[in-house]
């Protein structure tokens, strides 16, 4: 069996990692295909030099750009390759421009395409990575489904059951297998701020150097918000902003952001305020893992930090309407509060008053494996 592993952006490097691990231990032919939509060192090479990845054998450096552009970039660029190197399969995984684009391409070549975290809706269409989805599972071949719901899901749009397999999420294979590791850097959270923004009201927080700051575990909030609905929308990026820096002031805790450029970017273009927020650069996953497992709430609009948030028992206020992550709902780690400062205040006064032990629905830590073992069992 020939594999290619066609990705892209921090998400698919972190959650196709355990992947790419197993058949490395199995000694199956692989290659990775990087379609260079991340590229920045700390969305990209970071994951790759800390979790010990293989170099990619392909890398189309596309960048960014519209959302046609990277992906009509993408799909050139990812058939000429396929052609070169004729697998039998192609994984890919998530819900990004370069999913798609890798799993078009394979599928119009007759090559089989196996999904990874297949099967989640956020039934708006207006999210990107909503038509990636549903596109990318219904040209696949091999549906990964991480829980029965998105399982569920799948069959109720068609997709017959012998393509669907329900393995668990490669981000608990991820935080398992790297979590351990992240504690044992230590108990001193340490930061590195971008600015100097006004000192913070709480007294929680330290100066640990010219511009870096240690905070207490327990003590501080954590912020993810990269999402083009959120952070393209002046408007709505201004709003979260508001809601963000009153919980600053209400709780009397650092709300530390990794910011992620497209968001820097954006308050730079929309001139906003960040107000108490500390921003920091994005993080390497190490150091990330550290800050989300040990923080008080985490507040979000990513994918990923839901789920994780929910297997590492931290409440989590997401800054959405909706969610394709409804199991992290169910659970009880996790509340939906819109973009409205008002709601923002009050979703994060009822996460906090939460008991922390909800059950992990996104699996036991071995997706990872039992994806490559439906895979070479397969009839290809
Ligand atoms: C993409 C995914 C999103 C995912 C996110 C993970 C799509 C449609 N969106 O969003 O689902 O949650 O990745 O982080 O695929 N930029 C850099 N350096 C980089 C990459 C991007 O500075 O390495 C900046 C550029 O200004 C760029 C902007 O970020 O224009 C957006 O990048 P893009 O890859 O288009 O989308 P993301 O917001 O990263
Ligand atoms: N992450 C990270 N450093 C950061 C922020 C996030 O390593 O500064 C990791 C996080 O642990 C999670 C993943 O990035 O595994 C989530 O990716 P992102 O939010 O970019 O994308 P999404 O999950 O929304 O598609």
């Amino acid at each position: 069996m020939k594999l290619a592993i066609v990705l892209g952006t921090r998400p698919e490097i972190i959650k196709m990692a355990p992947v790419i691990k197993e058949l490395e231990r199995r000694i199956v032919d692989f290659s990775i295909l990087h379609t260079g939509q991340h590229y920045s060192y700390n969305l990209d090479r970071v994951f790759f030099e800390q979790l010990k990845l293989p170099q990619s054998k392909y890398n189309l450096e596309v960048g960014s750009g519209s959302h046609a552009e990277e992906t009509g970039k993408m799909l050139v660029g990812i058939e000429n390759v396929l052609l070169e190197e004729k697998p039998d399969v192609v994984l890919v995984e998530g819900d990004t421009n370069s999913v798609l684009a890798g799993a078009l391409a394979a599928s119009k070549l007759h090559i089989k395409v196996g999904h990874v975290e297949a099967g989640l809706r956020s039934y708006d269409r207006n999210m990107p990575e909503e038509i990636n989805r549903v596109l990318t599972d219904h040209c696949s071949d091999y549906l990964f489904a991480p829980t029965e719901k998105a399982k569920d899901t799948l069959l109720g749009e068609g997709i017959p059951d012998d393509k669907i397999f329900v393995t668990g999420n490669t981000i608990v294979d991820a935080v398992y297998q790297n979590v351990e590791i992240a504690r044992e850097q230590g108990n001193v959270l340490t930061v590195n701020r971008i600015n100097h923004p006004p000192s913070p009201r709480g007294r929680e927080l330290e100066r640990g150097g010219n511009d870096s700051l240690v905070v207490e575990p327990g003590k501080y909030f954590l912020l993810t918000l990269h999402r083009q609905e959120n952070v393209d929308n002046q408007e709505r990026f201004a709003s979260i902003l508001k809601g963000l820096d009153s919980i600053a002031g209400e709780f009397h805790l650092p709300l530390i952001y990794p910011i992620h450029p497209r968001s820097r970017k954006m308050i730079k273009r929309f001139n906003l305020e960040p107000g108490n927020l500390q921003l920091i650069e994005p993080l390497d996953f190490l150091s990330f893992l550290q800050l989300e497992s040990n923080a008080r709430l985490v507040l979000t609009d990513s994918g990923g930090v839901q789920e994780e948030s929910c297997i590492l028992g931290v409440p989590c206020v997401t800054l959405r309407d909706n969610t394709e992550r409804p199991e992290t709902l169910e659970a009880g780690s996790n509340i939906l509060a819109g973009t409205t400062p008002e709601r923002i205040l009050e979703c994060t006064q009822i996460m906090l008053g939460k008991k922390n032990n909800w059950p992990n629905p996104f699996g036991d830590g071995i997706a990872g494996q039992r994806i490559v073992n439906i895979l070479m069992e397969a009839d290809l």
